[in-house]
């Protein structure tokens, strides 16, 4: 499947993307000092390349599960594409939660939360961030949801910037909850209505 953009454009995730996925998890992580970064706080480098090897397992077997999925079936997530020269460039992602806005494998699910990464600084703060989220979005008002959440945290400026400037509006901030690098930030969800 694909989702046309201006200059971008969303596809469905390839085996043959694994690589770049790869090379994304274990030496250009920069991105993950802003995509939920207590969750490596603490954690010894061979603790993180083995975090990361496991969710490349796993991502793995769940593409290996989708291959020649119809056009009809649910994506989870897409690759960002860059139109010039076909370049991927990040992934859109998502999924759900609670009532209490908490991560759930499906069990009392509320809501669904999207997210994305462009891991390259070089690629950043060029507004394609804004466009691939708008897409997704669009894919998922085009399949009948009527409203999406987003989470950060009040350190990830760039994030809070993009989802203030698609509409999502601030549902529950909890008040100092995260610690990152030594100082407290605020744990934030937002809601969209499509
Ligand atoms: C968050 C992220 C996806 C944004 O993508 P992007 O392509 O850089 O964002 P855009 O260029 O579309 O910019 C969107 C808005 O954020 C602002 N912005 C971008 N980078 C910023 C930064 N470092 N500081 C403050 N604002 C920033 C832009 O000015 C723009 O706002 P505007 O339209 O009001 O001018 C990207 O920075 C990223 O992947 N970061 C690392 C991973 C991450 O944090 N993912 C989100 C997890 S919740």
């Amino acid at each position: 499947m694909r989702i046309e953009g201006l200059r971008l454009y969303l596809r469905d995730t390839r085996l043959s993307d694994l690589e770049q996925r790869r090379h994304w998890e274990l030496i250009d992580t920069e991105w993950k000092a802003w995509d939920a970064p207590w969750e490596y706080e603490g954690l010894s480098k061979e603790a993180l390349v083995l975090e990361s090897e496991r969710y490349l397992e796993r991502l793995k077997r769940r593409l290996e599960r989708s291959l020649g999925l119809a056009d009809t079936g649910f994506r989870v997530g897409f690759e960002i594409v860059l139109k010039q020269k076909d370049r991927p460039i990040g992934w859109v992602n998502c999924y759900e939660i609670t009532d209490r806005f908490e991560w759930t494998p499906g069990i009392n699910a509320m809501g669904t939360a999207v997210g994305l990464v462009i891991p390259a600084v070089s690629d950043r703060a060029k507004g394609y961030g804004a466009e691939a989220l708008l897409a997704y979005i669009d894919y998922f008002r085009t399949i009948g949801y009527r409203e999406l959440y987003t989470q950060t945290w009040s350190g990830n400026r760039a994030m809070v910037c993009l989802a203030e400037r698609l509409g999502f509006e601030v549902i529950e901030r909890r008040r100092n909850s995260l610690l990152v690098r030594g100082a407290r930030y605020d744990g934030l969800t937002y809601r969209l209505e499509l």
